[in-house]
């Protein structure tokens, strides 16, 4: 299956799972399994979440233990926090303020998770090689994370 296709799949069960409306963690614990389960290019993929002074704090996740905590603005999270947009990063090596949390890591993508306003939390997606992201994967975890938005 090709990417975008495999997007397509994922999103499709995963709203299928949250039609009983599980709880926002719940809802991130089922896509990172299924984010992990689908794409051999993906070597972690979790969710960070806002707190309240202005750090990160780890969420659910799925690969090699990662960090706990990510200062404010710090790092592709915080740049992807701080601007409410998809921060797409080919070369992690490149990214001023990377935040390494496993030395394999080559490439990253951090998509927030926004309900209207409110920044709720980011998806983080790192791969193993360089330059693995592009936009079939900004556009299926943005729809992911559109999914995981409203949810109690
Ligand atoms: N690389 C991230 C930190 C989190 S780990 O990748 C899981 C960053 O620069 O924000």
């Amino acid at each position: 299956m090709d990417r975008a296709s495999e997007y397509a799949a994922v999103r499709a069960q995963l709203a299928s799972l949250l039609e009983d409306r599980p709880g926002f963690l719940a809802g991130m614990a089922t896509a990172c399994a299924l984010l992990k389960e689908a794409f051999d290019h993906v070597l972690w993929v979790g969710f960070y979440l806002p707190a309240g002074d202005g750090s990160l704090a780890v969420g659910p996740y799925q690969g090699p233990v990662a960090s706990l905590r990510l200062p404010p603005g710090k790092g592709v999270c915080g740049a992807a926090a701080a601007s409410r947009t998809t921060v797409l990063v080919p070369d992690v090596h490149a990214f001023p303020g990377h935040i390494a949390c496993d030395p394999r890591s080559k490439s990253e993508i951090v998509v927030p998770v926004l309900a209207g306003d409110t920044l709720r939390a980011v998806l983080d997606v790192d791969s193993h090689e360089p330059r693995a992201f592009d936009d079939r994967d900004r556009e299926g975890l943005e729809e992911i994370a559109r999914l995981l938005a409203p949810l109690p």
